[in-house]
C-alpha cells in the first residue's frame, strides 16, 4: 500500500514543537514533503538556525512517522531555518529594517564581560548559517575592533547613498563608534549625542538583511544606556553577570533598566563562573562565589542562558583580535558560548512568537 501525504502529515501533527507549544504542521513548519515507495523526505524549517533543539524534533518526527504511518519507512529530515521577528504573525511582516531582530547585550557593572559574550554570540550565531551583525555603541571604551583584530585608524567606507559600509570578520558585519569617535573627545558626549550617533549607525548603515544585530552596550544603568536602547526597537536584552552581589545589584538595576521600558530580557548569562585549572580538570574553583547569576534569573523571572568559566584561552582570544568560539571552539569557555548562543536565538524565537512588537518607546530630549 502507498503511504498518503495526509498519512505523514497527521503523524507530524502530533510533533510538538517544544519551545513553541504547538505542531509542527499548525505552526506551518513543515515544507516539500516527498515520498517514493517507503521514503519519506521533508522539510522542518525551523526559527533559528541555532536551534538547540534540532536532533530532539528529527528524532521525534522520526518516531512519529514509524509509530503511526509505517514501521519500515525511511525517513529523510531536512532542516532548514527562516529566523522571526517580533511580530512577525501580525502586522509589522516585513517592517523597513532589513534587521530582523536587535538584541542589547547589558550588564549594570564594568568589565563584567559584556563585550566578550557579546562578539562570541555574533560569531556563534553567524557559524550556525544566521546573517548577523554587530554593533559597538560604546564611545569611551570602544572594544569591538580589538576583540576583532581591525584596526581602528582604517574607517569603514560609505556608499553612494551614504550609508555606512560595515566591515566584516568571521562572518559578522561590524561598526563600531570606535571608528567614529576619537577617543579623547568622547568624554563630552552627552545620551543626545550617543543617541543620534546610534541611530545613525542603525538607520544609515548598509547592513542588508539581518537576523540579527547585536548592540554590546556601555557599563551602567544611566542616560546613555537608557537612550540607547529606547533608539532602537530591541526584540530583548541579554544581561551579563558575574556571580558576585555587587555585579548582581548592578544586573538588577539592568533587568528594571530594560523592563521599565518594555524591552524582554532574554536571560541571564553568568561569567567567570568558575575556575578550572588546567592540571586539576576535575575542580571547580568558585573564586566569585557559586551560582549567584542562576539564582537572581529565578528571582528576576527571566531564562538562565549559561554559565562560562574564566579561561586564560578566553582573556588570550580578545586581546588575539579572534573570538574564542573561532579561535578555540573545544576550549570549555567556546562550549559554553555556543550553548549561549543557542539559548539565546530560542529564547529570540520564543519571544517573537509569544509577544507583540517591542514598541519603541519616544524619546524626549532634555
Ligand atoms: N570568562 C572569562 N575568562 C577570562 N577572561 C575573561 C572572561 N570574560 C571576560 N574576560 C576578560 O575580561 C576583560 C573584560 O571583559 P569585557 O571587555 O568583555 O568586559 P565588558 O563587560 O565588556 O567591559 P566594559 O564594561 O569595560 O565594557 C577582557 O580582557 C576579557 O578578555
Ligand atoms: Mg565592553
Amino acid at each position: 500500500m502507498s503511504i498518503s501525504p495526509d498519512s505523514v502529515l497527521a503523524a507530524l501533527g502530533t510533533v510538538e514543537e517544544p519551545d513553541l507549544k504547538k505542531d509542527l504542521v499548525t505552526l506551518n513548519m513543515i515544507r516539500d514533503l516527498e515520498i517514493e515507495g517507503s521514503r519519506i523526505a521533508f522539510t522542518v524549517v525551523l526559527t533559528t538556525p541555532a536551534c538547540p533543539l534540532k536532533d530532539l524534533i528529527r528524532t521525534r518526527c522520526e518516531t512519529a512517522i514509524h509509530r503511526d504511518v509505517d514501521a519500515e519507512a525511511e525517513v529523510v529530515v531536512n532542516m532548514e531555518a527562516d529566523v522571526t521577528m517580533p511580530g512577525s504573525n501580525a502586522a509589522t511582516e516585513g517592517g523597513s529594517s532589513g534587521v530582523k531582530n536587535f538584541i542589547a547585550v547589558a550588564s549594570g557593572k564594568g568589565g563584567v564581560g559584556k563585550s566578550t559574550v557579546a562578539a562570541n554570540l555574533a560569531v556563534a550565531l553567524a557559524k550556525s548559517g544566521a546573517a548577523v551583525g554587530l554593533v559597538d555603541t560604546d564611545i569611551y571604551g570602544p572594544s569591538v575592533p580589538v576583540m576583532f583584530g581591525i584596526d581602528t585608524s582604517v574607517k569603514p567606507r560609505v556608499n553612494e547613498d551614504r550609508k555606512i559600509i560595515p566591515l566584516e570578520a568571521y562572518g559578522v558585519k561590524l561598526l563600531s563608534m570606535g571608528f567614529l569617535v576619537d577617543e579623547t573627545n568622547a568624554v563630552v558626549w552627552r545620551g543626545p549625542m550617543v543617541s543620534s550617533a546610534v541611530r545613525q549607525f542603525l538607520g544609515d548603515a548598509e547592513w542588508g538583511e539581518l537576523d540579527y544585530l547585536i548592540l554590546d552596550l556601555p557599563p551602567g544603568t544611566g542616560d546613555i544606556q537608557l537612550t540607547i536602547v529606547q533608539t532602537v526597537p530591541l526584540t530583548g536584552a541579554v544581561i551579563v553577570s558575574t556571580p558576585q552581589d555587587v555585579a548582581l545589584a548592578d544586573a538588577r538595576k539592568g533587568v528594571a533598566m530594560f523592563r521599565k521600558v518594555n524591552v524582554p530580557v532574554l536571560g541571564i548569562v553568568e561569567n567567570m563562573a568558575y575556575f578550572t585549572p588546567p592540571d586539576l580538570p576535575d575542580r571547580k574553583y568558585y573564586l566569585f562565589g557559586e551560582g549567584g547569576a542562576r539564582r537572581f534569573a529565578e528571582e528576576a523571572e527571566a531564562p538562565f542562558l549559561g554559565e562560562v568559566p574564566i579561561e586564560q584561552a578566553l582573556r588570550e582570544s580578545g586581546d588575539f583580535g579572534t573570538p574564542i568560539v573561532e579561535r578555540d571552539p573545544q576550549s570549555f569557555s567556546a562550549r559554553a558560548l555556543v550553548q549561549i548562543a543557542q539559548n539565546t536565538a530560542q529564547q529570540v524565537s520564543i519571544r517573537n512568537a509569544e509577544a507583540p512588537p517591542t514598541q519603541q518607546v519616544e524619546i524626549l530630549h532634555r
